[in-house]
């Protein structure tokens, strides 16, 4: 589906909803029972509500409140993300180049992509969303892309270029002579890049991209994947570099953290202090995902013990939940680090692995050099990109091995060991 409706219908649904409700759940259920006439003003006695329904209407708005799995729609939910829009800004829509957003799992990457999208809509851009699911090659990613290009439906240039890729696999040199038809300004974005294994596919793309580049096109690509496809794109064409700009998704600041998991704590109609906020942003190690799924986690916790305001010991309930549930989907890598921390010899190195795994792998820099079999004991569930450089196969891992390590024993009770 086109940037452009996505986003049109985004914001009808938003609209739509606003005009029902107002946009905060919790203003919702304060405002209410204020509208209903009492009994004195000759309404009828309001029901009491059973209280299975109510805890589930509290859970359903928590759950809406942190919306750890979904994507952020639109700029208002984006936090601390200002450089990385700005550079996208400069890159795609004044200097031109194609771009590659990469950064790890759960980092912000296709939310950071849906906010640029909105935003370069708004100056007359047009952005194309594709997101890769499956085994793909070079025609089945831009084959989606054809029919919605400035000009495509209409007999132009572009609209006869187009008819004649729709049936067929292209090359890059047929779909580059097709694109540079285009004379909107436009952006392809290729979201979940990394699913494309196959090198002569990458090296499609990265082809594609040098011709628009020396044709003058006015389309230009952005790809969005997790860190290791970035150098394997640029990798066989060294001149695409001079064309090329590379937005990393890295960790978010600990401030911000916090402010979103107080935001996403309102939105849910909980409190929380300032400091439990701050504990769940440090397990979080700057990444948005973890910070809504520990949060979430802790207003739940907060809310079994019929409570709206979410204690140290909610967001201790929290890690343990969330820990619990990625051990069921991760029992490898969970199975090794539970086997490691055996040995509280093993603690310290392994909370540095998983600092340095959190805290440097976007920026490509090297955190502290641990001791080598501590390293071996963790294949296959990590890899030493360079001393210091540890980069995990499941890259939502770390902060669970540092809330293990830090945790030591404790760890062992919360997946009841
Ligand atoms: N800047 C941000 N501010 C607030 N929340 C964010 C931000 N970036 C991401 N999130 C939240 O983090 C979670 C993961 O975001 P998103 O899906 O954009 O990450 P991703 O890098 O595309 O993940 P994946 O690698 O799985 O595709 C979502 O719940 C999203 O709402
Ligand atoms: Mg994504």
């Amino acid at each position: 589906m086109g940037f452009l409706t996505w986003i049109s219908d985004l914001f009808g649904k938003l609209a739509d909803s606003g005009r029902q409700s107002p946009p905060l759940l919790i203003d919702r259920t304060v405002t209410a029972p204020s509208r209903a006439p009492s009994p004195a003003q000759g309404g009828a006695t309001p029901r009491p509500r059973d209280p299975a329904v109510e805890a589930r209407i509290v859970q359903q708005r928590i759950h809406r409140g942190f919306a750890a799995a979904l994507p952020v729609e639109d700029r208002f939910g984006l936090s601390g993300r200002t450089m990385e829009i700005d550079r996208l800004v400069r890159a795609m829509l004044s200097e031109r180049k194609h771009v590659v957003v990469y950064g790890a799992r759960g980092s912000g990457k296709t939310s950071l992509i849906r906010v640029f999208g909105e935003l370069a809509d708004e100056v007359g851009q047009v952005v194309l969303y594709e997101s890769i699911s499956g085994a793909i090659d070079f025609s089945d990613i831009f084959r989606p892309f054809l029919s919605a290009l400035p000009g495509a439906d209409r007999d132009t240039p572009v609209g006869r270029a187009v008819a004649g890729l729709r049936d067929r696999t292209f090359t890059a040199r047929d779909l580059a002579g097709a694109l540079v038809e285009v004379r909107t300004a436009t952006v392809l974005v290729i979201d979940e890049f990394d699913r494309v294994e196959d090198a002569r596919v990458k090296e499609e793309v990265a082809a594609l991209m040098k011709l628009l580049s020396d044709m003058h096109a006015r389309l230009t690509i952005c790809v969005v994947g997790i860190a290791t496809s970035v150098t394997d794109l640029v990798a066989g064409h060294p001149s695409l570099r001079r064309h090329m700009a590379g937005v990393a998704v890295g960790p978010i600041a600990q401030d911000e953290l916090v402010t979103l998991i107080e935001n996403c704590t309102r939105k849910s109609g909980l409190t929380i202090e300032p400091d439990v906020a701050a504990l769940l942003a440090q397990g979080a190690y700057g990444s948005p995902y973890h910070a809504r799924l520990f949060g979430l986690n802790a207003a739940l916790a907060a809310n079994r013990r019929g409570s709206n305001r979410i204690e140290p010991g909610d967001v201790d309930a929290g890690f343990a939940t969330a820990l619990t549930d990625w051990a069921e989907v991760s029992g490898q890598a969970y199975g090794l680090f539970n086997h490691l921390l055996r040995d509280p010899a093993a603690r310290a190195p392994l909370l540095q692995i998983a600092e340095a795994a959190t805290l440097t792998v976007v920026d490509g820099g090297t955190g502290p050099v641990v001791p080598q079999p501590v390293v071996d004991a963790l294949s296959p569930a990590l890899q030493q990109a360079a001393p210091g450089r540890y980069v995990f196969q499941d890259s939502l891992a770390p902060q669970f091995l540092a809330i293990m390590a830090a945790n030591g024993a404790r760890a062992n009770r919360f997946v009841g060991q």
